[in-house]
């Protein structure tokens, strides 16, 4: 049963590589299904804070049922423990915290609401099944540097993703929903800091984790985050001419 549920594990992790790309490129073709890109209509859309809440919430509940209602016989051991716990902060922090400081989001369409519900049940039933049932690391695992590293970009990636949502949510005072142009921190550099704080906070989670499972995480979500932040940058350039034109995409320097 334990190698046929790894094998399991390990095509839903590439089946993950794959709805990357997937997404990546129906995000590329029709990206009018979130935020600022919907356009009013008559469609099914629930409204912001209870649409991230309630999508994102699996990502929470998934793990924590799969820990109480199985053995979770790993996650005796530091390094699966503290990988667990690194997935779960975020979710804590997306799914009961960011929903309710959102001001003037919009709502979001049924289908987008139901795919990502989708995703979140999946992936927190990929990662906390592989972490708590199967992955296997050294008793020193913790002090590896891919472990370490690998730990230091989770955390600084979480705070610059939840500095960068913090700054775009004050460009709004209560009750306006508009757009401006947002500065400070590393929006000085890019368009998407938000997103980088979250690519880099999975990447060092892919790092740290070492396995299959994390990394193909980081990968999807670099891919949808990135066809977003370019999409953003377009989007900032053609309604704002005094945009700062040296700001990249989503990489600091680079891209
Ligand atoms: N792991 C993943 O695959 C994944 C995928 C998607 C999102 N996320 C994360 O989820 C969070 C939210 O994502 P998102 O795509 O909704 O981010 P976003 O497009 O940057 O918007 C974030 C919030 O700020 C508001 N906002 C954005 N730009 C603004 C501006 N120039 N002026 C005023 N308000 C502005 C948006 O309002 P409106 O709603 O009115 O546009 C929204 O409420 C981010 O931290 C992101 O990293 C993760």
């Amino acid at each position: 049963m334990e190698p046929a549920e790894r094998f399991l594990l390990d095509v839903l992790a590439y089946l993950q590589c794959a709805m990357g790309l997937l997404g990546s490129l129906v995000l590329g073709l029709a990206d009018s299904v979130y935020g600022r890109y919907t356009s009013p209509g008559p469609d099914l859309r629930v409204p912001a804070r209870a649409a991230w809440a309630l999508q994102e919430l699996p990502s929470l509940a998934v793990p924590l049922w799969v820990c109480a209602r199985t053995a979770a016989e790993r996650l005796h051991r530091a390094p699966n423990s503290i990988l667990l716990a690194m997935f779960l902060v975020h979710y804590a922090q997306r799914s009961l915290i960011f929903p309710f400081l959102i001001r003037g989001g919009k709502p979001v369409p049924l289908p987008t609401f139901v795919l990502a519900s989708m995703f979140c049940v999946y992936n927190g039933y990929l990662q906390s099944r592989y972490l708590s049932q199967h992955a296997v690391y050294a008793d020193d695992w913790v002090t590896d540097p891919r472990f370490l590293v690998g730990f230091c970009l989770w955390l600084i990636g979480m705070l610059v993703n939840i500095h960068s949502d913090h700054i775009l949510r004050n460009l709004r005072k209560p009750g306006e929903t508009g757009y401006k142009i947002p500065r400070g921190g590393l929006f000085e550099y890019v368009t998407a800091a938000n997103y980088f704080g979250e690519v880099v906070e999975w990447c060092g989670y892919g790092l740290a984790s070492w396995s299959v499972q994390g990394w193909a995480f980081a990968f999807f979500t670099f891919c949808i985050l990135l066809t977003r932040a370019q999409r953003h940058h377009q989007w900032y350039l053609e309604k704002f001419e005094d945009y700062p034109k040296f700001r990249k995409i989503i990489i600091p320097f680079l891209f």
